[in-house]
C-alpha cells in the first residue's frame, strides 16, 4: 500500500517542503493492536456474550440502584480482575438489536459467565421486552 505522508512526520531534519512516497508495509500493525498495547490486562476489550437482567439493591460498589437506573453487573472474576477501577464510575457500552446503552458498573454477577451481563430490567427492556429472558450483545467496558 503506498500512501502520501509527510516528510516531516517521517524524518526530521529533511526539506520540510516535500512529501515523499512512504511504503507501508501491508502487515501494518491494526489500531486495536496498538490500542491493546495500552491496555495489557484487557479491561477495554470487546466481549459477545448472554446478557440478562437482575433487580438492582445494594451492589458489590456500595451503590444503592433501583430497576429503572441504567445499571449492570459483570460476571464476579471479571469484577475481582478489575475491582480498584471497576467501582470507580465505570461504564460499559452495550449494543444488540443495532442500539447501544451506556450502564454503570454496580455489582458483580455469581451467575453470570465471563462474557455474560446482568442489566436491571430498566436497561434490559431499552433493547428488549422482558419475556424475551436473555439475548446476545457486544459490550465493552468504557
Ligand atoms: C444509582 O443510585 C444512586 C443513588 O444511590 C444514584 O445517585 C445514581 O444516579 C444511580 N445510578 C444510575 C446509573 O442511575
Amino acid at each position: 500500500m503506498f500512501m502520501y505522508w509527510p516528510t516531516t512526520l517521517v524524518s526530521f531534519g529533511l526539506a520540510l517542503t516535500s512529501l515523499s512516497f512512504v511504503s507501508l508495509p501491508s502487515t501494518a500493525t491494526p489500531m486495536l493492536d496498538i490500542y491493546k498495547r495500552d491496555d495489557p490486562a484487557g479491561l477495554h476489550d470487546v466481549h459477545t456474550g448472554e446478557v440478562a437482567f437482575f433487580s438492582p439493591g445494594i451492589g458489590a460498589c456500595g451503590e444503592s440502584n433501583v430497576s429503572s437506573d441504567n445499571v449492570v453487573s459483570v460476571n464476579i472474576d471479571v469484577f475481582n480482575q478489575f475491582r480498584s477501577v471497576i467501582c470507580n464510575d465505570k461504564f460499559i457500552s452495550v449494543t444488540a438489536f443495532g442500539k447501544t446503552l451506556s450502564v454503570k458498573i454496580v455489582d458483580e454477577c455469581p451467575t453470570c459467565d465471563s462474557n455474560g451481563l446482568h442489566l436491571s430490567v430498566g436497561a434490559f427492556e431499552f433493547f428488549a421486552p422482558e419475556s424475551t429472558g436473555e439475548f446476545q450483545a457486544q459490550w465493552f467496558i468504557q
